[in-house]
């Protein structure tokens, strides 16, 4: 692999205890190369500006994948992430559904590996800091012939995090106007524009006072699906209940895992539909004790309550937050402070 490194590293400008999400980038990015039918020219550059034609497909098409994931540091300096292979995978399924030329693993891995080194000063330990790392791929080629493109870029780029919305009250709006995704859509998949298609709703989710939306089905608006970027969890009496995945549902890493980590310390759950009547009534009834979000930028965000239809229901309990002890278990899978799941971790070297 080519690798240029910079002359004028910024991290000594950097207020690391100051941070706004994904408004600073390491000193180094990945790029690699489709043209011809394969992936080539390997190789880290210094953060910069890129050329692109204005008739590259990705500004009229919309033809662009990411994945988004954290590595972390230990007490000793250790870089860690947490289950790369999974999102190695999905990166791998939304281009498959985007028509983007799959990644090879190896490009992939030395790619993150690489950049993970060169850039490590960037990670910063304790629990909350990350560098949260995202890869993407979009089509390069300069034309405006509406198909796939011949030629792409896959690069990553490396943001530094705190936690996300640590100390805000969340609450969320059920949409029952706007969708998400449907049927034989692309919502299973990152591709940039299921985003795009987000920011108007909840740009109105939020003028009415809600930090994000809850997604429910295109046809009935009736199950819930997911929130903008995390899946959801409900505890009903002392039951975790998520929806399954499904086409318009993205298989989210961290929903995963809670899954497993719940099921290791015997906590009932569920994967199965909820309705909103179901939440309401269970509102209603005092056996809604939690929801909270999973994903890779928040991990486990509790939520304070929800909107329907001009109500606001609050989620008040007294009891011992189940959303607690799972981000405090899979914090210490991330920053590899337990043997547990040591699967998933996966070490720079
Ligand atoms: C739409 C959507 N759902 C769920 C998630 C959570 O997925 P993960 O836990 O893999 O980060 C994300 C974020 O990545 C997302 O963008």
């Amino acid at each position: 692999m080519n690798i240029t490194l910079t002359k004028n590293s910024r991290i000594s400008n950097v207020d690391f205890s100051n941070l706004q999400f994904g408004q600073i980038f390491s000193d180094h990015m990945f790029v690699c190369d489709y043209f011809d039918g394969e992936w080539s020219n390997e190789r880290i550059l210094p953060y910069s500006d890129i050329k692109v034609s204005p008739s590259s497909r990705v500004f009229h098409y919309g033809q662009a994948i990411f994945e988004g994931m954290k590595a972390y540091k230990d007490d000793k300096d250790v870089i860690w992430l947490f289950r790369p292979d999974e999102n190695f995978k999905r990166f791998n399924i939304s281009s498959k559904r985007l028509a983007i030329p799959e990644i090879p693993e190896k490009i992939f891995f030395n790619g993150l590996n690489e950049l993970l080194k060169i850039d490590r000063d960037w990670i910063k330990k304790g629990v909350g800091n990350s560098l949260y790392v995202r890869p993407f791929v979009f089509a390069s080629e300069p034309s405006i012939n509406a198909t796939e493109a011949n030629a792409y870029k896959f690069m990553i780029i490396c943001t530094p995090a705190k936690s996300y919305y640590e100390n805000q009250e969340i609450w969320v709006k059920i949409e029952e106007k706007f969708s998400r995704a449907a049927k034989g859509g692309v919502g299973y998949a990152k591709a940039s524009g299921n985003y795009a298609a987000q920011f108007y709703p909840t740009q109105i989710a939020k003028n009415e006072g809600f930090q994000q939306i809850i997604w429910t089905d295109s046809n009935n608006h009736n199950r819930v699906e997911e929130a903008g970027t995390m899946n959801l969890f409900f505890k009903i009496n002392d039951t975790l209940i998520t929806s399954p995945t499904s086409d318009s549902i993205l298989d989210g890493i961290t929903r995963k895992s809670i899954i497993e980590i719940a099921k290791s310390l015997k906590i009932n759950i569920e994967e199965r539909d909820i309705t909103v009547e179901e939440l309401i009534s269970a509102h209603k009834s005092g056996s809604l004790k939690e929801i909270f979000g999973t994903g890779t930028a928040v991990t486990v965000l509790p939520i304070n309550g929800f909107g329907y239809r001009g109500n606001r229901f609050s989620i008040i309990s007294n009891e011992e937050k189940t959303s607690d002890l799972l981000k405090i278990k899979l914090n210490n899978i991330q920053y590899a402070r337990t043997k547990d799941f040591s699967h998933w971790q996966y070490k720079i070297t």
